[in-house]
């Protein structure tokens, strides 16, 4: 290993025997994903492709593959650390996480747009912990946080966003809270629907842009689709009607090492590979082919 100086023009020019990065195949034409450009393809019904990214070369991978919008959750915990839940990763750890994809993002000129999860503890305690928590996420590559809940959360949420931070919401199941719900099951079921759309019509009007909805009704996550304009539900086991779908990467490459959730299509079972297997779920997405009611949804 050479031990000279590391500069910017290194960092452009890799030339590692350790293996590169894959070359952005994007089409040209791509222009950045943007707040913006995700209200327009919100408004003109085109579907958003949403992945879960971890590191460098995956979030290169996904970016080639033209997924629109990468997440680095903090389903890192199970997938990268082998912890149990989400409850035991740290702000640091997603701060690590979130500069490894967002310089494997760069290294390619890529163009998704990149939401990193705050983790558990690193904003229930107050608006101001929520907006120091953002702010290193945000340091460190981020365009976008994503926080659980609703209610109490909603005045965080109108908090970070005044400050120009854009929030992506998540309700249905919390993973992070879940504990308090009882184990990963569907939520929203019955009466609690009318109360889980009380809260996304709150975070709409907070100002969070995207609602993460897991695991909740096809119907109420349809209903809820239809009525907020200004907020792009995201579906990861919510039916074909939400503006968009997020998949934990490692469940739609078949790399699960518990059982894998009713809501995963694996997309490697008909890929030649993985690049071949991430554009296969854009493409699902885009078409509205995935997911499948019949299949995903309850
Ligand atoms: O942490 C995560 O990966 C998530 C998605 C499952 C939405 O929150």
């Amino acid at each position: 290993m050479s031990n000279t100086t590391h500069t910017p023009s290194q960092e452009t020019t890799p030339a590692s025997p350790y293996g590169t990065l894959p070359p952005a195949s994007t089409p040209a034409s791509r222009k950045p994903v943007s707040l913006p450009r995700l209200a327009d393809m919100h408004a003109r019904g085109e579907k958003i492709s949403m992945l879960t990214a971890y590191d460098a070369t995956f979030a290169a991978m996904a970016d080639a593959a033209g997924v629109d919008c990468l997440l680095v959750g903090d389903s890192l915990g199970m997938v990268c650390q082998g912890l149990n839940s989400t409850v035991g990763v740290s702000l640091e750890t997603m701060r690590y996480h979130t500069d490894s994809v967002s310089r494997g993002l760069r290294r390619v000129q890529g163009t998704a747009w990149l939401i990193a999860d705050l983790p558990f503890g690193s904003y229930q305690e107050s608006r101001e912990q929520a907006l120091r928590s953002a702010t290193v996420l945000m340091q460190a590559g981020a365009h976008m946080v994503k926080l659980e809940g609703g209610g109490w959360t909603t005045e965080t949420v109108r908090f970070l966003v005044e400050r120009g931070i854009p929030v992506c919401a998540h309700l249905g199941l919390t993973p992070q809270t879940v504990h308090a719900l009882g184990g990963y099951r569907l939520q929203g079921k019955g009466d609690a629907g009318a109360l889980l759309k009380q809260h996304a019509h709150a975070l709409q009007d907070a100002g969070a842009t995207m609602l993460v909805l897991e695991m909740v009704p096809a119907a109420l996550a349809a209903d809820l689709t239809a009525e907020l304009k200004h907020c792009a539900t995201i579906g990861i086991g919510a039916g074909k009607a939400t503006a968009g779908q997020v998949l934990v990467l490692h469940d739609m490459l078949g790399i699960n090492l518990g059982k894998m959730p009713k809501f995963v299509r694996n997309f490697m079972a008909d890929a030649p590979g993985v690049l071949p297997a991430l554009k296969a779920y854009v493409q699902a997405v885009k078409d509205g082919s995935f997911p499948d009611d019949q299949l995903h949804a309850w």
